[in-house]
């Protein structure tokens, strides 16, 4: 069975990591072979975004990188599309896995269905139900045009059977859970990200931003960066690895922004020590969708830097405040939250069958692609 896996973005090659596991654990078991192909989209290119993560998450180099790069949402998702169309018609798969919600899933799922390719959506059914978010657009998109849609969470399966899509639909638990399993002893080993950084555990705040809405409002994003300053001066110094789109709307909108002393930026971190750091902060902000999900993994808080989380689970644990970009309000979730989680007091490991899973959603989303390949087409 051929198998391509389309990825692109940073967090795409840590969801594609338990994949790759999961289709080499399957060929050891004897059954009918998967040969598994990774396109890369090149919309992530610096080393810090994307090669990094390939040797860190030990992934397989990407049999091609079709090097579109950055650029408008229109000219950026066209240009992966025709890219991918050819090579698509070079390597013919069995079935196409797309991730997530980037340009690269929603450029890999039209093309993959326009040429009439099995293609199945990882991380299906997650909804802000704000149509601003270019994410929200991709993933609706995609979930309607894939075939097979693997949910995370029981919310995310929910939103499917509510949009009609029940019968394509299967719920696998996430693999970002999966990912961080496999990685936590390996990062604890070989991260040295808190020495480098003088850091103690429980000792700083991490926070990161990048959304679109964060980065491309200026107004929205001194206010974070106020209120990432009020963190840092009132509860613990903050660490914040800067995304490059973040670095650059600082430099061209806040062009007289300078960080206070107990603000640190930094570049952006490698899979390992970006676990590391959430692992150990005292309490994390950020408008990212995994971070806040490796937070709540890791048994650490979470003040949500949107307006509305996809991560339902999280807050409804308690572990997750949506604090939006309100200074007051982020200031006061972070405070309570580094009070009521001190670091030598973890909450315990998410429960087996918590709702992101069991830590084996990538082998029921190679359970589920394989019988996708075995239908008939259409
Ligand atoms: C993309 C995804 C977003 C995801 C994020 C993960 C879309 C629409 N957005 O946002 O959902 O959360 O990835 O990180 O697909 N840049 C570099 N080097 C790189 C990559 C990007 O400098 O390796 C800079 C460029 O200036 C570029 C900007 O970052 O214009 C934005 O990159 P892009 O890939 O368009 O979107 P992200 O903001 O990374
Ligand atoms: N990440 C990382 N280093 C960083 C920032 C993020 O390794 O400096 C990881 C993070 O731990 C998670 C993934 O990248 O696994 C999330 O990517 P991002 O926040 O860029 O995108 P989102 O999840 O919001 O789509």
């Amino acid at each position: 069975m051929k198998l391509v896996s389309i990825v692109g973005a940073r967090p795409q090659f840590v969801k594609a990591a338990p994949v790759v596991r999961a289709v080499e654990r399957h060929n050891l078991g004897g059954g009918e072979t998967i040969d598994h192909r990774i396109v890369h989209t090149g919309q992530h290119y610096d080393d810090a975004m994307s090669g990094l993560f390939f040797a860190e998450l030990e992934l397989p180099a990407a049999a091609v990188d079709l090097g579109i790069g950055s650029a408008s949402h229109a000219e950026q998702t066209g240009r992966m599309m025709a890219a991918i169309e050819e090579e698509l018609e070079r390597h013919p798969p069995d079935v196409v896995l797309v991730y997530g919600d980037t340009n690269s899933t929603l450029a890999g799922a039209l093309a993959a269905v326009k040429l009439n390719l099995p293609t199945a959506h990882l991380e299906a059914g997650l909804r802000s139900f704000d149509r601003r978010m270019p994410e929200e657009i991709n993933r609706v998109a995609v979930d309607h045009c894939c075939d097979l849609l693997l949910a995370p969470t029981p919310t995310a399966l929910h939103n499917l059977h509510r949009e009609g899509l029940e019968e394509s639909s299967v719920l696998t638990g996430d693999v970002m859970l999966d990912a961080v399993l496999a990685a936590s002893e390996r990062a604890a080993a070989r991260s040295k990200v808190l020495g480098h950084l003088g850091l103690a555990p429980g000792g700083y705040a991490l926070a990161t931003l990048h959304r679109a809405q964060t980065t491309d409002d200026c107004q929205r994003l001194t206010r974070l960066l106020a209120a990432l300053e009020s963190v840092a001066t009132n509860v613990a110094p903050v660490v914040l690895p800067l995304h490059p789109r973040t670095a650059k709307a600082i430099g061209q909108r806040l062009p007289d922004w300078s960080p206070g002393p107990a603000l640190r930026l930094t570049p952006p971190v490698g899979y390992l020590d970006m676990l590391t750091l959430i692992g150990n902060a005292l309490v994390v902000l950020t408008d990212s969708g995994g971070v806040q999900k490796e937070a709540f993994f890791l048994g650490r808080p979470c003040v949500t830097l949107r307006p509305e989380t996809e991560w339902l689970e999280t807050v409804a644990a308690e572990m997750n405040v949506v604090a939006d970009d309100r200074q007051a309000a982020i200031l006061e979730a972070a405070g309570a939250l580094a009070a009521r989680f001190p670091i030598g007091d973890r909450a315990p490991a998410p429960p087996p069958d918590g709702p992101f899973g069991d830590g084996a959603a990538a082998r029921r989303v190679v359970a589920s692609v394989l019988r996708l390949a075995d239908r008939p087409r259409r």
